[in-house]
């Protein structure tokens, strides 16, 4: 039996393989409710044999979106639609987690596929917020610089949205700390220039992040799974880089968070990545060994032969996978045929595969 498609547990709960749907933003909320597109969209994804479907970036609240379409998991009107999406993913025997976040600076932008960046405030937009008055780009809009008094009601609201997710019915939550949002934001040195307590050095950067982790630990069952996205680098110098990735994953270990999705850069905007197959498997491979906590690898892993060798090479525990299941929700039903010779694909389908 592969080990892409062996079963194993985390926290009691027994997850059928480790192929799991990467967080991909859908841009088709009004007021961050799911709807529709949501249900099909997801549901697609569990039907086509994932073992853990996780929802896009769900903000904590409705200045931590990154367009005015995202998902929203601020307030308790949101979960009777969730709802019904997390019920179809447990059909499928599918675990269904939902990925947590603040936009941060690069919150209040356009749909990718409408002309512009910025949403001003008439059309729906909002003052984006960020550790210090640093703009990503000279396109983006400067950010307000969060109070104390605001970094701690956000703390809170992490924790509060976990709840809620909770209720929604979800399994696992994914805390977003990548790409150059708001967590990232305070974790590098390049968009965090603070002086107080939330910035300056290494620990004081870290601050924003472990307490967001204590705050949502606290806050939800010992049962729900735990997972945070970083980028384990700037790529960038004298940015956040893979020794801080390292260290803040012990940090986040000690905490109770479960596993590491090891993604990169979204920071500096001058950051340039060579996109090819296993771009980022380096950094899940360092930090599941020199933190010694599970990690999950994502980026341009399209095959079975090439996410099982990962697997058994031992550089990550699960395989993210994102556009290519956008392409093919089937991926895992034919992959586990391929690898394995049968699969369990729902039994409507059943004469198909
Ligand atoms: C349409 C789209 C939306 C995305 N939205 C998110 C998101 O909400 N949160 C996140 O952490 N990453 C997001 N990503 C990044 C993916 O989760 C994934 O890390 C990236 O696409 C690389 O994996 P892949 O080569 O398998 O697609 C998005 C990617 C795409 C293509």
């Amino acid at each position: 039996m592969s080990r892409l498609f062996s079963s194993f547990t985390i926290r009691g709960q027994e997850i059928k393989n480790k192929c799991w749907v990467s967080p991909m933003c859908q841009y088709s909320s009004e007021d961050g409710f799911s709807n529709n597109w949501h249900l099909v969209h997801l549901g697609s994804r569990a039907a086509g044999g994932a073992g853990l479907v996780m929802t896009e970036a769900a903000a904590i609240s409705p200045e931590g979106r990154i367009s005015p379409n995202d998902l929203g998991i601020w307030k308790d009107d949101h979960i009777d639609g969730l709802l019904k999406i997390t019920n179809f993913i447990k059909e499928m025997n599918a675990i269904p987690a939902i990925q947590i976040a603040h936009s941060g600076r690069k919150g209040s932008t356009h749909k990718p596929w409408e002309e512009g960046y910025s949403v001003p405030d008439n059309k729906g937009g909002w003052q984006p917020v960020g550790p210090s008055s640093i703009p990503f780009d000279n396109k983006s809009v400067t950010p307000k610089e969060l109070s104390i008094q605001e970094i701690k009601d956000l703390e809170n609201k992490f924790a509060n949205s976990a709840v809620r997710a909770e209720k929604a019915g979800f399994k696992c939550i994914e805390l977003h700390m990548a790409h150059g949002y708001l967590v990232h934001e305070f974790l590098s040195p390049i968009s965090n220039k603070r002086e107080d307590d939330y910035g300056g050095n290494f620990e004081n950067r870290m601050k924003f992040a472990l307490n967001i982790v204590k705050k949502v630990r606290g806050a939800i069952s010992e049962n729900t799974i735990l997972l945070a996205r970083i980028s384990a680098t700037d790529y960038a110098d004298n940015g956040w880089d893979e020794y801080q990735s390292v260290e803040l994953s012990k940090k986040f270990k000690g905490l109770g968070v479960d596993l590491i999705d090891c993604s990169s850069g979204g920071n500096y905007s001058k950051q340039e990545i060579i996109a090819e197959p296993n771009y980022q498997v380096k950094f899940s491979k360092k930090i599941k060994k020199e933190a010694g906590i599970m990690t999950g690898a994502v980026g341009l892993i399209t095959e079975p032969d090439q996410a099982e060798k990962i697997l058994k090479d031992n550089e990550a525990d699960v395989i993210f996978m994102g556009r290519e299941l956008l392409r093919n929700p089937y991926w895992p039903l034919s992959s586990m045929k391929k690898l394995d010779g049968n699969n369990f694909p729902p039994n409507q389908y059943l004469r198909s595969f």
